[in-house]
């Protein structure tokens, strides 16, 4: 089933298919909806009251149509109290609405958008709605040849959101969609397996967002020899595929050469751990370990289609690590591009050496405002803060408190954790300038020191992923194995505070 088409319209009694009422806390209903209940003779109010159905924020009642009627069915969702609603709850609304929908296989539904006791929901919040629906509305199917027939769906799903302000809100979804698109694209790449998802087929892929007007450059191994990526290139040389290096630029900005803000991402397209090899169990997962670099894709797809005002530089080291005749050893020393030299401890601590390399580049390179990271970079995030919060490590006290600012506007949150000389110490080498992993103790704190090193002083935050990126928490906007997590962050970060 591919994504709901979405369209805005003014206030009208739907017709066909699933009519969408909202319930507000003690049985409300909306102007709208309370004529719809008149037209089915008041099949909505009586369903509500016999099923003590009362309008708590995002529970359903799902109402068969009345015989007569020319609706399959009245869903009726519940906002709990109006005047409480933010915006990550529209967002909630509207996956609850799509999920719905889904399973009742409707090949139309229309939404009743309004609020009860005051009529009209505001563009924003229509808008985010609708947000919900798209996010709720992806799937992953391309390798599911063989369809159940119970499980066909109708080809496509027209989705009406009806309501007074339906221009304004069309207008302001515009950019919500184009987030959206950002999400989903970073989800696909996210699931894309191994196989598939070489580091070559990731280039290619981050290549398409030419379209959208993003330069897009691609560096190769032979480049990457050649400028020194040793770092990086120490942790592709255990794969027969090549390592590849991607760089957006995103030139939005009014003035043409404003300083630009910039983003890095782990790409490791299929972690086995390397030479210090995993264990099987679960070892399939690390077919999302490029989640970071996915997310950076999806935010230049994002503020590209929405055309951002904004200079941005997006970078994304792509690698597989592999264990072979040719892998890198633990007790190797490789010199990274900065020229500061690094032991192997443990070839599964792969992601920070590619980060080292692609974080140095950016900053010499691009003189970038700020420079934030992101990684599925270590399991000690999960202990530590489980699928809930990505950790968040900054430089930068500004940048930090704006993360979390718009990780609280957005549902995808940060939880920021200490840096210090003590935790930095353990990373030094009796044999090299630093190793490559710290001990068991503080195990992501000691990685976020790593990449630390590589910044040169410039502004810096590094969001730890492992949690958030991947295998992720099942919500009402959120079903899959890929959350697509950070495009959405990122893109407000950028939109309230980056933006000319
Ligand atoms: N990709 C993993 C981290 C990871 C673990 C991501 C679980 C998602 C879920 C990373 O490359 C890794 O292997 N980290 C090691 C570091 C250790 C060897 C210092 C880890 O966390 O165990
Ligand atoms: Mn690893
Ligand atoms: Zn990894």
């Amino acid at each position: 089933m591919p994504q709901p088409s979405l369209s805005f319209a003014k206030p009208a009694q739907p017709t066909h298919g699933v009519a969408v009422v909202f319930v507000a806390e003690a049985a409300t209903l909306g102007r709208d909806a309370t004529a719809l209940d008149a037209e089915v003779g008041g099949a909505i109010v009586r369903a509500c009251s016999k099923a003590a159905f009362t309008g708590k924020l995002a529970q359903t009642l799902d109402i068969v149509a009345p015989a007569g009627s020319e609706l399959d069915r009245i869903l009726a969702v519940g906002i709990g109290k109006v005047g409480d609603l933010k915006s990550t709850d529209w967002i909630r609304i509207g996956g609850v609405i799509e999920g719905k929908l889904a399973e009742f296989k409707a090949e139309a539904g229309t939404v009743l958008a309004e609020i009860p006791g005051e009529t009209l929901l505001s563009a924003a919040d229509t808008a985010d709605l609708a947000l919900g629906i798209e996010l709720r509305g992806y799937t992953f199917e391309h390798y599911k040849t063989k369809k159940k027939d119970e499980d066909k769906a109708p080809k496509e799903r027209k989705v009406t959101i009806a309501s007074e302000g339906h221009s304004a809100a069309k207008k302001a979804h515009a950019a919500r969609t184009a987030v959206a698109a950002g999400v989903n694209l970073a989800r696909d790449l996210v699931i894309e397996p191994g196989n598939v998802l070489s580091p070559a087929e990731f280039a290619e892929r981050a290549q398409k967002l030419e379209k959208l007007g993003v330069e897009v450059e691609v560096l190769g191994e032979k480049e990457l020899k050649k400028l020194g990526f040793g770092a990086l290139l120490g942790v592709a040389q255990g794969s027969a595929r090549s390592p590849r290096v991607v760089i957006f630029k995103w030139n939005g900005a009014k003035a043409k050469d404003a300083q630009p803000i910039a983003f890095v991402g782990k790409g490791v397209t299929f972690d086995s751990g390397g030479i210090s090899i995993k264990p099987a169990a679960g070892m399939e997962d690390m077919k999302g370990d490029m989640a970071g670099a996915a997310a950076v894709t999806g935010l230049f797809s994002a503020l590209a289609k929405r055309k951002a005002k904004v200079n941005a530089i997006g970078a994304i080291g792509i690698v597989e690590n592999m264990p072979d005749g040719n892998a890198q050893r633990p007790g190797d020393i490789v010199t990274s591009l900065s020229g500061q030299t690094i032991e192997i401890i443990n070839t599964d601590a792969e992601g920070r050496l590619v980060l080292a390399d692609v974080v140095w580049h950016v900053q010499e390179t691009y003189k970038p405002k700020w420079i934030i990271d992101l990684a599925t970079l270590t399991g000690a995030i999960l202990v530590a803060l489980g699928k809930t919060h990505a950790g968040l490590f900054s430089s930068s006290d500004e940048l930090a408190e704006r993360l979390a600012k718009a990780g609280e506007a957005t549902g995808e949150l940060v939880w920021r954790m200490p840096l210090g000389s003590d935790y930095d110490k353990l990373i030094d080498s009796t044999f090299a300038d630093m190793k490559n992993t710290g001990g068991r103790n503080a195990g992501s704190i000691t990685a976020a020191h790593f990449i630390k090193r590589f910044t040169n002083d410039v502004p810096w935050a590094h969001l730890d992923i492992a949690g958030t990126g991947m295998d992720s928490t099942q919500t009402d906007t959120n079903k899959v194995w890929a959350s697509g997590w950070g495009v959405r962050l990122l893109d407000r970060l950028v939109a309230d505070y980056y933006e000319e």
